[in-house]
Parts: structure tokens; sequence; C-alpha cells
């Protein structure tokens, strides 16, 4: 008997979205470590501490109270309140409760701002080098990324850059500051540029601003904030990297009408709301005090300081990255194919970082290396690769 299986494959939205290729580092770093070899981390992407105990007893407490049935799918109402709140006061943004939705991580929110927003065939322009995830996440609205260069549109100018890539199909700006993985914060100029351009040619942005509490230089403005853009943002936040809280699973995203309807459209057919005492764990975070966030920030400006001196002392050139965690060294007095250092220093210096082209051609030279770890981390990974380099 023959068996048909031509029909029997994943629908065609799957075709443009992998696997990380970051995935392809890690098996190799769990391959080295199952043969005894020791390995110095750099490619991770997590914040070193532990979440704060102050949110971790809100959620014991929630459990406590039996605070463990189904919440609105939008979010519980003081969580709402305490982030319209935040908003309003750290982000200028005027956002209401009712423009606001907790969701599952910064990945969900832009997972849903994208669907929400991106029909396909459309255009997304997009500065490069970017987080990898956009590009899939723009692949499953079967939309297309529009590269901008991001050092390119620095220095000759954002405005006219972002014109030059505009087509018919365009409809979105995705805007990601501080950025992963170059540490870039766009100034306030840089994006009322960018809000000139979506404003004027009637685009809709999407602003991801996951590392907003992780700056050291300058200033975070949130583009929303700007004049007349309230109305055209989805704004997306996430609670990992602010509070240490990646395996919590919970974000917000903060949007008017259309674009919060679709977005609570998206969370109700999906995961239908984040857990509730998770919920109650983020309403601690966000209403307690701020003094993680900043201790935070002063921990991660040292050793970036370590790293950046160390990487400048071997040859790589780079500057010190004004926020989020991640040093982006321009690494071609080493070579060209940034996936050849990277696999040649994980090989011979037990060095783990992540090769910048992954992050789009763009990122191509470079390397990428999360300062997130232990200054004696930090401090041996530079002697592994000065023994090497
Ligand atoms: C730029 C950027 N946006 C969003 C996220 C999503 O964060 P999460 O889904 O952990 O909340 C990340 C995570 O690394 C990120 O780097």
């Amino acid at each position: 008997m023959t068996t048909q299986t031509s029909g029997i494959e994943l629908a065609d939205r799957l075709s443009a979205v992998g696997f990380s290729e970051i995935v392809k580092v890690r098996n190799k770093i769990l391959a080295m470590r199952e043969r005894g070899e020791s390995v110095l981390q750099f490619e991770g992407g997590e914040p070193f501490p532990n979440t704060p105990d102050h949110i971790k007893d809100a959620c014991v407490r929630a459990l406590a109270e039996n605070q463990t049935r189904y919440a609105p799918s939008s979010g519980i109402s003081p969580l709402l309140e305490a982030l319209s709140e935040k908003l309003r006061r750290e982000n200028g943004i005027p956002a209401s409760a009712s423009d606001i939705i907790v969701v599952n991580g910064g990945m969900q929110a832009l997972f849903a701002a994208f669907q929400s927003v991106v029909n396909p065939g459309d255009d997304v322009l997009m500065y490069s080098p970017y987080w990898t995830s956009v590009r899939d996440l723009i692949g499953l609205t079967r939309g297309k990324p529009v590269l901008v260069d991001t050092v390119e549109a620095r220095r000759d100018g954002i405005r006219a850059s972002l014109e030059a890539s505009l087509t018919e199909r365009t409809r979105v700006i995705y805007v990601n500051t501080p950025q992963n993985p170059t540490g870039i914060v766009l100034t306030r100029e840089e994006l009322e540029a960018t809000a000139a351009v979506a404003r004027e040619h009637n685009l809709i942005v999407i602003s991801d601003e996951a590392y907003e509490h992780v700056i050291y230089d300058g200033e975070h403005v949130s583009i929303a904030s700007l004049d007349g853009m309230y109305e055209r943002t989805i704004t997306c936040y996430t609670f990992s990297k602010s509070y240490a809280m990646t395996g919590w699973r919970l974000g917000y995203a903060v949007a008017p009408e259309p674009f919060i309807t679709g977005m609570k459209k998206l969370t109700l057919t999906s995961t239908n709301g984040v857990s509730t005492p998770t919920q109650w764990a983020g309403l601690a975070a966000i209403t307690g005090p701020n003094d993680f966030t900043y201790w935070c920030r002063d921990e991660y400006r040292r050793r970036r300081d370590l790293l950046v001196s160390g990487l400048q002392s071997l040859g790589f050139e780079i500057e010190p990255p004004a926020g989020a965690f991640y040093a982006f060294p321009d690494a071609r007095a080493f070579g060209t194919d940034s996936w050849e250092i990277a696999n040649r220093l994980l090989d011979r210096a037990g060095v783990a970082c992540l090769p910048g082209v992954i992050f789009g051609p763009e990122g191509e030279g470079h390397l990428r290396f999360s300062y997130s770890t232990s200054p004696e981390t930090i401090e041996r990974g530079i002697e592994a690769l000065r023994a090497v380099l």
C-alpha cells in the first residue's frame, strides 16, 4: 500500500522563519562542555543577577492568596494602572490603562505588533544590524525586511537614509533603542528624524524598548512621546532585562486604537493572557524601589569598561557602547568572515561570542560579546583571547 505524504507539510508562512543561528553556537558549547572542555561564555542575552526578592515574594504571596484563576486576557487592572502611570512618568507616553496589554515577554509583544499591522507583501524598514528574531517575526507576516545601515544612516543623515529605502509597499518602521546587538542609543534628534519620515509618509512605527533602563550615556527617548507619534506607534516593553525576569515571560505593549484591538485579538486567540501570579510579581517590579535597575546599570557599566578596554588592547576596534549589555567590536583586524573568527575564538581560546553577520549583513566583520557576566569571566576571557590572537 502506498501512503500519500505530499500534503503533509508545514504551512507556507513558516518558510521564512528559521531557527536562530545562535542555537548553533549554543549546541557547540554544550558539546564542548560534555567533552569536559571549559568555555567562557559571552554569547548570551540574559541579565547576570537573579530576580530581586521583593518580586519573587509578590508571586509567592499571590499563590498563597489563590490568585490562580483566569485574569482578564489584557492583564490584571492594578498592573495596567501601574503601567499607565509608569509610561506617563518615565516615557512621556500618554497611555490610559485601556491602551496597554500585558503579554508573555517582549517577544510576544513584537509578534502581536507585527501581526497586527503588516500584510503579506508589505515592506518593513529597519536599522541593521538588528536583533535576529525580528527578521523571523516579519517573515511570519509574509512581509519583507528592508535594511537601513545604522552606522551609515547616523553618518549620512537618518532622514535621507530612510527615505532612500522607502518603497510603495513600505508600511512600518521598526526602531530598537538601546539597540541589540550594537549597544547604540539613538539620540532625540535621530528619533525626531525617524518620526518625521513616519509622519510624512504615513507609516506605523513599532518601537522595541527592551533595554530602556540599561543606558550609560545619553537619554532614553520613547518615539511615541514625540509630537504626532503616539497615534502611529506600537511600543513594546519587557520585564526581562530591567528586572532580571527572563524566565517569567512577562512584557507589555502600548498603543492606541486600532492597534490595541489587533493586539488584544491576537493575545485572546493565542496565550489568552499571562499567568496570574506572574502579573502580581510584575506589579511589585513596577511599583517597587528603583535601586535594582540603578545597581544593574552601574554593574553593567563596570563590566562594559573592563571588556571594552580589554578588546581594545587586543586590537579590536570599538568605542564604549552607550546602552544595552553588548559590545559589538569591529574584528576585521583578524579576518573578514565573522563565523570563521567566532569559531576560531571558541575552538582555540574557549571563548564563546556571536558572529556579527547573524544580525544582518551590516554586522559582518564584527562579533557580539555580552558583558552581562562576572568581571572575573571578562578578565579570563581577555587573557584567553590574548593567548591566541
Ligand atoms: C532587542 C530585543 N527586543 C526584545 C527582546 C525580547 O525579550 P523577551 O522576550 O525575553 O522579553 C529581546 C531579547 O533578547 C531583545 O534583545
